[in-house]
């Protein structure tokens, strides 16, 4: 049953009022409210700066930031079970390429889903979802790319339908049958049964918003892209990249100007690239876990890109391989770490800028009045603290779809029913 919520007296607010992906300009102009209030009624956004006295629930935010709740445009959800083998094996010095050729890598992930019931996978993923609820995700994306057949990318997409029902969270989902290529086909037949077989039937039941490609030398070459994106302009859907994560393949270039939605990754963009990029639309989405985990010394040219007036978009990138790592707040203190975002930018990144890299910046990302209340309550007197302490759970409670789905232990004095 949806309430009234009214969290009060916060040191601060960070709302993006406005509309549209911030960059540019709206980079270094992000307003922060002080010592303010934000209600909520009926499942939206009632006020911002006054109280609601006589709310149902009333949240003691003294000394914290409220933020939007959390939007993950990248992850590999539902995947089944772990790799860490690989992840030991790659820290005592193998290559994630090595262990992908040895049918480790996707292809183990891959196996480890077809050996998994329907009810195994949901119940994996739900427990997922439920942790990154904990850390303040109020949004996120899932994708395929785990089935490598036609009937395994359409179990995995109805798998993410169905995990969509059962979570709280809004849920979108991406077909990334283009993750890598069956053993017993060529690239090229492979990319042509996805365009003719798979994608009619993806668009027909709805069972995904965009298309995803992994274009490197391991994987897909941008003419496989090329022609994908034939057929997601003819079926009405949109595209995404993985562009330039282990070589410069010029793929975040093409992503740009080919008007996708999102060019992903991107360690190894050129400033060419950047250029391309902050010209266009297309979001470019920053995934430093992958980079954390693989320890690439690559890193993408993310200043570049927000100088240049990029839309840069943060994500988890979760997934059993290259970036087992769930939580919003700790790709933020990394994008601010290692890749040199400034605190107030990744939260942009990882809110307004997330939601419109998965088509939902109407919808989430924002504390706005009359919006989707998905709120998170940070025990830090300004979001410039949070990367400060990377492994302190800085979440005292969040708000999603309007109801208080999470208080974190000890936090609970902070409520009042
Ligand atoms: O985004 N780059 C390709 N795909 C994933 C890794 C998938 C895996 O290793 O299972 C990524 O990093
Ligand atoms: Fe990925």
């Amino acid at each position: 049953m949806q309430v009234s919520i009214s969290i009060d007296n916060a040191a601060t607010v960070v709302p993006f009022a406005g509309d549209g992906p911030v960059r540019g300009e709206g980079f270094r102009t992000i307003e922060v409210l002080e010592g303010s209030s934000v209600t909520v009624d009926a499942g939206v956004i009632a006020g911002i700066g006054s109280k609601d006295g006589g709310a149902d629930c009333v949240i003691d935010a003294t000394g914290c930031t409220v933020v939007p709740g959390f939007v993950d445009p990248h992850t590999h959800l539902p995947f089944f079970g772990w790799r860490a083998d690989e992840d030991a094996a790659r820290l005592s010095g193998l290559r994630y390429e090595t262990l992908h050729k040895e049918s480790g890598g996707i292809f183990r992930s891959q196996r480890l889903l077809a050996e998994a019931s329907d009810t195994e996978v949901l119940a994996f993923a739900s427990d997922m979802a439920a942790s990154m609820l904990r850390k303040g995700t109020t949004t996120f994306e899932t994708k395929s790319g785990y089935g490598l057949s036609i009937d395994g990318e359409l179990r995995q997409l109805r798998l993410a339908r169905d995990l969509a029902v059962a979570v709280p969270q809004t849920v979108v989902t991406t077909c990334l049958a283009a993750h890598a290529c069956p053993p017993d086909k060529s690239e090229g037949e492979w990319i042509g049964e996805i365009a003719e077989t798979l994608l009619p039937q993806v668009a027909s039941e709805g069972l995904a918003h965009a298309v995803d490609i992994y274009v490197e030398s391991i994987a897909f070459q941008l003419e496989h892209a090329a022609r994908l994106k034939t057929t997601t302009d003819e079926l009405g859907l949109r595209m995404r990249m993985h562009a330039d994560q282990l070589e410069d393949s010029q793929a975040a270039s093409f992503a740009a100007r080919w008007g996708l939605q999102s060019a992903d990754h991107l360690n190894h963009t050129s400033l060419a690239a950047v250029g391309d990029i902050a010209a266009g639309d297309t979001a470019a989405v920053l995934l430093p876990g992958a980079t954390f985990t693989l320890r690439q010394n690559k890193k993408p040219p993310a200043r570049n890109l927000i100088e240049e007036g990029a839309i840069v978009a943060l994500g988890t990138d979760l997934n059993p391989g290259t970036s087992p790592i769930h939580s919003m707040p700790f790709a933020i203190a990394l994008a601010c770490r290692l890749y040199g975002l400034r605190p107030l930018e990744a939260l942009a990144a990882a809110t307004v800028n997330a939601a419109y890299t998965i088509g939902l910046d109407v919808v989430v990302g924002r504390i706005v009045e009359g919006r989707r209340a998905d709120l998170v309550l940070l025990d830090v007197p300004d979001f410039e603290s949070m990367p400060y302490r990377p492994d302190h759970d800085a979440v005292v409670a969040v708000v999603c779809d309007g109801e208080l789905v999470h208080v974190a232990p000890g936090a609970e004095e902070r409520v009042t029913r």
